[in-house]
């Protein structure tokens, strides 16, 4: 870490503004400290993903600051972006593992390109992570044999191998059962505490937002209507919000 840190966040909207066919972030303005885990929520089609491919560099805001790993990334070039890309890793919803290899080998396969282990040292990382995430008996199974939410541990597994400073998950607990949200719910706590990952959440999952968020972005039609700690978000006035906690009650 540098002296004299510009950054001190480790990740950070400034002013962003973001528009294709209509404004999508409009003066986006949002902070993530290191090992805290945020969570962004809002309506379908608001701009949470859109927000996650900012903080991949996969998108590039039309104005504004985008600062991550305490780097403003605004302006960097591809090789850049994947030297950040290391440190930030993000969880598809999808999982994007391949079919054709076992759970185990869709975790080697994030291995092979570190050289600073030898085969041996390998399997026992693979054997780790896969302990990590709570599903070493599936280890030989292949993906189409897994639940959506077991597909999601596997995709954490991987994303862990690379070793990253702080993960992003898009809607982890989607299509996934309440045991298994629990489930996912916990495996996220567990790697804030024991590797003292950074993350960002995005997700519908109120239940999943309480138990993991140390602080919420509530988007709202591109605007941040609120940016605070996540027990001060049943406080808010703000009629849309209001409306989204009480519906969440009632279904
Ligand atoms: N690459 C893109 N090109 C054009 N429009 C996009 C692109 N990505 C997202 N959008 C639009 O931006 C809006 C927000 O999308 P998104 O962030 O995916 O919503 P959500 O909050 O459901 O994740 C949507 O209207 C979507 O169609
Ligand atoms: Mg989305």
């Amino acid at each position: 870490m540098p002296q004299n840190d510009p950054f001190p966040h480790y990740i950070e909207f400034r002013h962003v503004f973001k528009t294709f066919d209509r404004p999508v972030l409009v003066d986006s303005n949002f902070h993530v400290n290191p090992g805290e885990t945020v969570a962004i929520i809002g309506r379908s089609g608001v701009g949470k993903s859109v927000t996650l491919s900012h903080i991949m560099g996969f998108l590039k805001p039309d104005s504004g600051r985008i600062i991550v790993a305490h780097e403003d990334i605004t302006d960097f070039p591809e090789a850049e972006l994947r030297r950040i890309r290391r440190k930030v890793t993000m969880v598809f919803q999808s999982g994007a593992l391949f079919d054709s290899m076992t759970v185990a080998e869709n975790v080697l396969f994030s291995l092979e390109l570190r050289e600073d282990y030898d085969e041996k040292n390998k399997e026992d990382v693979v054997n780790g992570l896969l302990r990590m995430v709570d599903i070493a008996e599936a280890r030989d199974a292949y993906p189409a044999d897994l639940s959506t939410g077991y597909k999601r541990a596997v995709a954490i597994s991987r994303a862990l191998a690379a070793q990253p400073q702080c993960i992003l998950y898009d809607e982890p607990t989607t299509m996934v059962d309440p045991i298994m949200s629990d489930h996912l719910g916990n495996l996220m706590m567990r790697l804030k505490n024991q590797l003292r990952l950074t993350s960002v959440v995005v997700t519908h999952d109120l239940d999943l937002m309480y138990k993991v968020a140390d602080r919420v972005v509530f988007l709202y039609e591109g605007g941040v209507i609120y940016f605070g700690p996540t027990a001060d978000l049943a406080k808010s006035e703000h009629p849309h919000i209001r409306e989204f906690l009480e519906l969440d009650r009632v279904v």
